[in-house]
């Protein structure tokens, strides 16, 4: 019996396109659902091309109040039955209450290596500081803002001349490597950190 995966966006959806196309064939997940905060995301339309059923909660009419928005999130959610959610490019940051629902079996794939540069402008935070190497994580999600345990990482060269789109360019197509090879060994019940290339 596969396991249901629902990819959660905001965005163009590249990470979900990557890992959507992974999930064939002898793999251990198949995608259920991409549910987007943006009814804008350029991935939804893209998930439709995939046969993916896909959903919308706008987060704009809560007004900042997350527990509404996250008990609208709830409801394609739940109805989609995931054994994992990935989030993909997904810009909202989720209450403890709603990462306490799906503990250990969330997933984040973020633009930095982890521990440093957690939140925001990733990449023009590593050209700032001077830093010679950047990358991505893939980490499971906790209740702090991109601090779980960290499941993959994937590693770039900073190079002179660097700026912020030069560099998210460089590590966009390692997080479509890295990103299906953890889901799917998350899969598997194997949570060893792997490294990329
Ligand atoms: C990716 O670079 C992802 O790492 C980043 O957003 C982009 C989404 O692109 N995620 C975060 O910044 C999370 N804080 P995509 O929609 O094409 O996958």
């Amino acid at each position: 019996m596969n396991k249901r995966v629902a990819i959660l966006i905001s965005g163009s959806g590249s990470n979900m396109v990557a890992l959507a196309q992974s999930m064939t064939g002898d793999h251990p997940g198949r995608a259920c659902l991409v549910l987007s905060n943006d009814p804008q995301a350029g991935g939804l339309a893209k998930a439709r091309a995939m046969g993916i059923p896909t959903a919308v909660v706008d987060h704009r009419p809560f007004k900042g109040d997350r527990a509404a928005f996250e008990a609208a999130l709830m409801e394609p959610l739940l109805a989609a039955a995931p054994d994992l959610i990935a989030l993909a490019g997904f810009m909202r940051v989720l209450t403890p209450d709603f990462v306490a629902r799906f503990e250990g079996r969330m997933l984040n794939i973020h633009p930095s290596l982890l521990p440093k540069y957690k939140g925001l402008n990733t990449h023009a935070r590593a050209i700032a500081a001077g830093d010679t190497e950047a990358g991505c994580t893939v980490h499971e999600v906790t209740a702090a803002l991109d601090d779980g345990p960290i499941l993959g990482q994937a590693r770039v060269p900073v190079l002179p001349g660097d700026t912020a789109e030069t560099l998210a360019a460089r590590i966009l197509p390692l997080e479509h490597q890295l990103y299906p090879a953890v889901l799917r060994r998350v899969l598997e019940g194997k949570r060893a950190p792997i490294a990329l290339p």
